[in-house]
């Protein structure tokens, strides 16, 4: 029988070897599946790029060791500073015997996983795994964006979102919905007919699903610069700045021009972005008038209207 194999993220080539047919696993990535939901114990290899995040990667390691067959073989690896040298030390906690490579900035872990359930699985699982957060009664899950706390610029928008007498209406997207923080405000208005939150995670959609419990919401998980909308009435976005860790600008602008292509000419774009981000330029390029709102602190809000 063909052995079968899996991949979380997508780890660099030159380090490690991911059989073709492997089955995605990260929440990341649209069209892949979801850890939580597969059986244990089906997987021969699993080759893992582990998240930075001390939670959700030990959440990660504890799921692809339930995945995988006993004796099955994991490879985890991540760079120096962004969790790699804390892997082995993780692996060994759950009874594994590591070997721990370094190799172009990452360190890379092997081990197999042991005959006995690995130690403190389902505490790990259980810390990493989907929860609502008391203070807030939200579900979240750790790796989601500003997964404990309401984020200040999402906060931001909420205080400039149009209300009382002309507020949001028609059909409209949260596009980088997250766990549904600005669509909550969105549906208080009874004149919104129809929302579209959207997030490249997985873990967030499945989390704003929990959050709205409201038959005008629907829910994608997909990559914005890939949707097809158009004629909406509205767009609601906190849009992202990082890829990978790492800031991208252009990310942020393509949420801009997708916002513009799917708006009926004379509707409105609400966003909120950090400072020091170059937004106006795209802005005045996509739409035919930009308004700044007064706000206070780090942030910028801006209704764009094509
Ligand atoms: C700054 S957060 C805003 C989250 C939420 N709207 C809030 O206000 O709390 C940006 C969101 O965009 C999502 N995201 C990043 N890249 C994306 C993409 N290409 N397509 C869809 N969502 C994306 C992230 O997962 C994250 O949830």
């Amino acid at each position: 029988m063909a052995s079968l194999t899996a991949v979380y993220g997508a780890p660099p080539l030159k380090l490690a070897t991911v059989p073709q047919g492997s089955v995605q696993l990260s929440p990341l990535v649209p069209g892949g599946q979801s850890m939580d939901t597969l059986d244990g114990g089906a997987f021969d290899a699993i080759v893992v790029l582990a998240p930075p995040g001390a939670i959700e990667r030990r959440y990660v390691l504890a799921h692809a060791l339930r995945l995988l067959k006993p004796g099955g073989e994991l490879t985890a690896l991540a760079t120096k500073n962004a969790g790699g040298l804390r892997l082995r030390a993780e692996l060994e906690a759950f009874g594994c015997e590591v070997t721990d490579t370094p190799k172009g900035g990452h360190r890379i872990c092997r081990c197999e996983r042991p005959a006995a359930k690995p130690e403190g699985l389902d505490e790990v699982l259980a810390e990493g795994g989907p929860q609502i957060l008391p203070d807030l009664g939200l579900w979240s899950q750790p790796g989601v964006f500003s997964w404990n706390r309401i984020d200040p610029g999402s906060a931001a928008l909420v205080a400039h979102l149009p209300a009382g007498h002309s507020p949001l209406s028609g059909r409209g997207a949260d596009f980088g919905c997250g766990i549904g923080y600005l669509s909550r405000t969105v549906l208080t208005s009874a004149k919104v007919t129809d929302l579209l939150l959207v997030d490249i995670d997985r873990r967030a959609v499945d989390a704003a699903r929990r959050n709205i419990d409201d038959p005008r919401a629907r829910f994608e998980h997909a990559d914005v610069r890939h949707l097809a909308l158009e004629n909406l009435d509205f767009v609601v976005m906190n849009p992202p700045f990082h890829d990978g860790g790492d800031e991208d600008r252009s990310l942020g602008q393509a949420f801009i021009r997708k916002a513009s292509q799917s708006l009926r000419k004379g509707k409105s774009c609400w966003l909120v972005a950090n400072r020091h981000l170059p937004y106006e330029a795209i802005l005045a390029e996509c739409f035919t008038r930009v308004v700044p709102q007064e706000t206070p602190g780090g942030y910028k809000v801006f209704e764009a209207i094509k």
